[in-house]
């Protein structure tokens, strides 16, 4: 089957073609990046109008490079939810038109199940398994049994790791999203440096907390301001940087142990931050267990990703309904809904 997928649930337009849920034609994320920096993160009102410039160029992109014929498309899958209703509603008002227009069936995925199946598009990827979610809005632990079939084990209570990431970044005056910057900052540093809290690390749950965490590093800042580039900066996002992985690492551990699972996936923008990859892999070798964190691109947003679960939907006859709206806040665990 050949998959038109479609993304505009935060600050990328994005557009793929897939074929069969596995083989990626073209793959086409156009950023916003810039443009929110300047207000140090993403202007809703700013995104919507963004994706509307784009989402045209952005698709025909797509189709041009996978030298495919719109009229040769079987099934659109486009981002539902969660993230902003107005972004959304751009993407996903546009694979509703094609849909009808090209007279082919579409499906409404949840940004996170793409995130998930991201490594899929890479190797082959069996159930069950364990999958940690590592992005802007999610730090989450779900179950995974099959494509559709997820249950959330622990999730954060308040902020999202990549939220801490760039709310920390930001504290130190870096540019809007600060994740990367911290992570590149932190190779120099000396992650013992400074002496920062892991918010419930031993609490015995599967929830997480990182908004302490970010307090924390702000007090530090009060006292100890950093220029940038610099060793006390570099430092402070290594011994940063450290704390997360830390509290990621015992919460993953912990997952593992209650489930039993023998593989891992890591997903989401900050699976491409170097130290989670390396806590990840450490952590894979020592319970020996199977890693799948798919290659940077493929972490952070794309459209490429929702066709893995979207294929699935398409070819079981799962679509969605042409009056169905997006939804801003979506759960995984009431996934079923988007079915006609
Ligand atoms: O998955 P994603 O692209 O978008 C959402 O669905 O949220 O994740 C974006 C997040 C941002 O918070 C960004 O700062 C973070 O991923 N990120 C990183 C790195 N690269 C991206 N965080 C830490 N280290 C990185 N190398
Ligand atoms: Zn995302």
């Amino acid at each position: 089957m050949l998959v038109l997928a479609i993304e505009t649930s935060c600050d990328e337009t994005a557009a793929a073609v897939v074929r069969d849920g596995r083989v990626v034609l073209s793959s086409v994320v156009s950023s916003q990046i810039a443009i929110h920096a300047e207000y140090g993160g993403v202007v809703p009102e700013i995104a919507s109008r963004k994706h509307l410039e784009m989402i045209s160029p952005v698709i025909s992109q797509a189709l041009r490079e996978a030298a495919v014929a719109l009229s040769e498309i079987e099934g659109i899958v486009v981002t539902r939810g969660p993230g902003l209703s107005g972004a959304l509603l751009v993407g996903f008002s546009v694979a509703k038109a094609v849909a009808f227009a090209c007279g082919i069936p579409y499906v409404g995925v949840h940004h996170i199940e793409g995130h998930i199946f991201a490594s899929s598009l890479e190797q082959p990827l069996e159930f069950p398994f364990l999958a940690l979610v590592v992005s802007g809005g999610h730090t989450h632990l779900y179950h995974v049994e099959g494509v559709g079939r997820y249950t959330t084990l622990g999730r954060t209570i308040d902020d999202a790791a990549g939220e801490a990431f760039d709310k920390s970044a930001k504290i130190m005056g870096l540019e809007y999203p600060g994740g990367a910057k911290i992570d590149a900052l932190a190779q120099g540093g000396n992650a013992a440096a400074v002496h920062l809290p892991r918010p419930m690390i031993h609490d015995g749950t599967l929830k997480f907390s990182f908004s302490g965490l970010k307090t924390a590093l702000m007090q530090h800042v009060a006292k100890h301001p950093v220029s940038i580039p610099g060793q006390a900066a570099s430092d402070l996002c290594a011994s940063f940087q450290l704390a997360v992985c830390d509290v990621l690492e015992s919460k993953t551990r912990a997952a593992l142990e209650q489930t039993g699972a023998a593989r891992l996936v890591v997903a989401g923008g900050v699976a491409c931050n170097s130290g989670v990859r390396s806590t990840m892999a450490r952590l894979a070798r020592e319970r020996c267990i199977e890693l799948h964190i798919p290659r940077p691109s493929l972490c952070g947003d794309n459209a490429a990703m929702l066709a893995v679960p979207g294929n699935y939907y398409l070819e079981q006859g799962l679509f969605s309904a042409p009056d169905q709206d997006v939804t801003a806040n979506w759960e995984m665990d009431r996934i079923k809904e988007i079915f006609l």
